[in-house]
């Protein structure tokens, strides 16, 4: 970010709309994920590139600043952008060589310091992407078991294994739908895949022991985020667990978005149920690839029994990067700030709600905040609301991922605005010309083919 910057244009002709209008002839989709496609924000008005990003602040591709009150890098970013200390690990690591025919040390460390966070575990296997580090678990989990079905709950990512639960026998379309993502197309996924990945709702035991019961003896794993929007009921996860235990499946906790935001090591160890296997993507590097599949040995071990291999699964960036995330975590109460910052957000957006007598519902554990209109167009008084937020420089969606890089200013900044936008969000609920206000398009809601 330079003081000597031009002058930021203002809205209007803007090459960041230009290069996702040229994306989207490139690029099948504009994005390499759903999350960051602008149509789920606000269709021809949210800026779709940046050219810098530090702390919680970014520059998009027309030089104007922004402070980002949204998803924060899609939960990839716990500390903020650009982490001095993690920037720093990753230059020493890509000044060294980032690369060579030979193995990183850091990725043994890495290794000796997770098993150190999670007594429970023993081994840990590494990938660079949420999605691959599930697909590794589960191959694990299958050839541990010498089993084929999956159970699970909650999203997991883009691959096979999981779509296959949309390749749904008997007509059931879009079964999981309920489980954060609407409208995911398997297309591509086998069909012979139908049947193998069989849906739960998370805090549903009786459901899990119904599939326990039905297909308890083809169950290679059960597959689910120890928490996601609600605390599980007390005896849940002990009740999976021991559904696990009997059926001799193998527990996999999904701890990509939940973990380390809730406690140091995942939501997991607040809860008090150890798992199987536990994967770690996202924040685990601050930005830079990296996820990592920890586990019990004698499951671990199974992944011996496949093939499970990958060139860039060996760079030393990721390693580095998740070295110095967790140092810092280990040193900073990182949990504690970011409910904080959470509750403040939530606390403050629903008093300015109610006295505009605008009705939000806010979801998700206070660090990972979602939140909808109660209105019979959410997404068109959402996008409204996202909008007038972009006219105050700030990134606002439908969720606040608090970070290390958010402070009481930022929040407070937010706060501010909302209860100067209120009012037109009253105003527009009761004129019924909510979309007419929007000047473009209204955001989508889930998976959508572009046009
Ligand atoms: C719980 C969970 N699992 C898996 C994934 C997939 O991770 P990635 O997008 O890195 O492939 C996500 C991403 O949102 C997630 O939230």
């Amino acid at each position: 970010m330079h003081p000597d910057e031009p002058e930021p244009p203002s809205h209007g002709s803007l090459q960041s709309l230009d290069l996702y209008r040229l994306a989207k002839t490139l690029i099948p989709g504009g994005t390499q994920l759903l999350s960051k496609r602008p149509e789920m924000f606000a269709p021809e008005q949210w800026p779709g590139y940046y050219r810098e990003a530090r702390g919680c602040e970014i520059v998009d591709l027309d030089g104007r600043r922004w402070i980002d009150m949204s998803i924060m890098g899609v939960g990839a970013c716990l500390l903020g952008y650009a982490d001095e200390d993690v920037t720093a690990a990753v230059i020493r690591r890509i000044e060294a060589g980032s690369m060579s025919t030979l193995n990183n040390p850091e990725e043994v460390e890495l290794a000796q310091l997770l098993v150190k966070l999670h007594p429970w575990a023993e081994q840990v296997r590494y990938a660079r992407t949420g999605g691959e580090a599930m697909a590794v678990a589960v191959r694990i989990a299958r050839a541990r078991t010498r089993r084929e079905c999956v159970a699970f709950c909650g999203y997991h990512g883009w691959h096979d294994w999981y779509l296959a639960a949309n390749r749904a026998p008997e007509g059931e379309a879009d079964r999981l739908k309920d489980h954060l993502l609407p409208g995911l197309d398997p297309g591509g996924v086998p069909s012979k895949l139908a049947g193998t990945a069989l849906p739960f709702a998370y805090n549903d035991l009786d459901r899990l022991a119904a599939v326990v019961g039905e297909r308890g003896d083809e169950l290679a794993a059960v597959v689910m985020e120890p928490t996601r929007r609600v605390d599980p009921k007390p005896g849940f996860l002990e009740g999976v667990r021991e559904l696990c235990d009997r059926a001799g499946a193998v527990l996999v906790f999904d701890e990509i978005t939940s973990g380390w935001r809730l406690a140091l090591g995942g939501a997991h160890l607040r809860y008090g149920v150890a798992p199987d296997v536990a994967v770690f993507a996202k924040a685990i590097g601050n930005g830079h690839p990296m996820a990592a599949v920890i586990g019990r040995a004698d499951v671990m071990q199974a992944a011996q029994e496949s093939f499970i291999s990958s060139t860039y699964w060996t760079e030393g960036v990721g390693p580095a990067a998740a070295l110095a995330t967790i140092r810092k975590m280990q040193r900073v109460d990182v949990p504690g700030h970011v409910a904080s910052m959470g509750n403040r957000f939530r606390d403050g957006l629903g008093e300015i709600a109610r006295r505009h007598g605008v009705a939000v519902r806010f979801a998700g554990h206070p660090a990972i905040t979602t939140f909808a209109f109660d209105h019979p167009d959410p997404l068109a008084l959402g996008t409204l609301l996202t909008v007038r937020m972009l006219d105050r420089s700030i990134l606002s969606g439908s969720g606040f991922y608090a970070t290390l890089a958010h402070g009481e200013k930022h929040v407070d900044g937010y706060l501010g605005a909302a209860d100067a936008i209120f009012p037109e969000l009253a105003e527009a609920v009761r004129q019924g010309d909510v979309s007419a206000r929007i000047g473009g398009p209204v955001r989508h809601s889930g998976f959508q083919r572009l046009a």
